[in-house]
């Protein structure tokens, strides 16, 4: 098999920034997308729905040169999203809920990531807006970490789901949840298996790589996100997730932009920058475990299902062809650092 075409996918989350880190990146996952789950963890933070109106704004003027230069990256759509905080109301979530726009709210929990210093403190903090939520059908997504200094890093996910998701989801038992970029084999059996109105988003570095990648032959920044990769065993199991079938796991990228003298650094950022190639590297994954066929499921179809959105009609196409990741692109005045740098992806989506 020497091309692939599926319908259009969607990224399910996204990171585009805002200024000069807008107008780098935006283009890149229009070639690719039809629409985005875009993150609000701009500094300050897309607290309100008219914040939420204005970034748009601010997205699709960003995106007019990119249309311009390359034909493929016109009509994508970036679909908005709320930072919950624990002083979120209740009426800015039937706003939301009412403006078209906002599909979705995400909770970080205070100090888990990039950003994430207004997020929420404690799920008893943000009772009455999850209640409002749960009533409008409006999904939360959850960056599932504990933030306690105690925990290992590499078990932090496990930790959450026991200590707060699940305990969260018996007191709001019709919330709609997306637990996104899931790291771990106790994530994967967990939504897999639950009941209610559950599903995760899955990146291509969580399908490809695991833990040993940020150490090869040297400290690698450009492998250290947030969830950090992790061992083997639960790469393995996230694959499986992904390439099962089951409408719970759809393509999030978690594309997180930082340039490349911020990650090449003494403290260096958190985040893998996907968008340019994301679809290639999750052709990687799949291909790697002979299931190319479940991919446009997982791309393209489960997403809009699970946002109750319509799903997308006109393809794009895959051919096999060996290319080389570039070292490095523009971004803004600065450089940075695609994942994958340097190394060969037998697939490439067709201009
Ligand atoms: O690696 C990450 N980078 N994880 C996150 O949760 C946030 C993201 C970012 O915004 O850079
Ligand atoms: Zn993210």
């Amino acid at each position: 098999m020497d091309t692939l075409t599926l319908i259009r996918p969607d990224d399910w989350h996204l990171h585009l920034r805002d200024d000069d880190a807008l107008r780098a990146v935006v283009g890149a996952s229009a070639r690719q997308f039809a629409r985005a789950i875009v993150m609000p963890n701009l500094k300050p933070p897309v607290t309100t729905v008219a914040h939420a109106q204005a970034y748009r704004a601010r997205i699709l003027d960003a995106l007019a040169p990119a249309v311009a230069a390359d034909p493929l990256c016109a009509g994508f759509e970036p679909l908005m999203t709320l930072y919950l905080t624990d002083r979120t109301a209740p009426d800015e979530i039937k706003r939301a809920r009412d403006s078209g726009f906002v599909h979705a709210v995400k909770l970080y929990p205070a100090g888990a990531t990039t950003n994430s210093d207004a997020g929420v403190t404690s799920i008893a903090a943000v009772r009455p807006a999850l209640e409002a939520m749960q009533a409008s059908g409006l999904p939360l997504l959850i960056h599932g970490e504990v933030t306690d200094a105690h925990i290992d890093v590499f078990d932090r996910e496990a930790v959450f789901i026991e200590t707060v998701l699940e305990p969260m989801r018996r007191d709001f038992p019709d919330l709609r949840i997306v637990f996104e970029h899931i790291t771990t084999k106790e994530a994967a059996q967990y939504v897999a298996q639950a009941s209610g109105p559950i599903a995760a988003t899955i990146t291509a570095h969580h399908l490809l790589y695991e833990r040993n990648a940020l150490f090869k032959g040297g400290m690698r920044p450009h492998w250290y996100c947030l969830p950090i990769l992790k061992r083997e065993t639960h790469r393995r199991a996230l694959l499986e997730a992904a390439t099962s079938g089951s409408p719970r796991f759809f393509l999030g990228t978690d594309s997180a932009p930082h340039a490349k003298d911020l990650k090449e650094h003494a403290c260096g950022c958190a985040g893998c920058y996907t968008a340019p190639h994301a679809l290639e590297l999750y052709a990687a994954a799949f291909e790697s475990v002979g299931r190319l066929d479940r991919l446009e499921g997982f791309a393209s179809l489960h997403g809009p299902d699970f946002y109750r959105l319509p799903r997308n009609t006109s393809r794009v196409t895959l051919r096999r062809q060996s290319w080389t990741v570039p070292d490095s692109l523009p971004f803004g005045a600065e450089r940075i650092v695609p994942l994958a740098s340097g190394e060969a992806l037998a697939w490439r989506l067709s201009s």
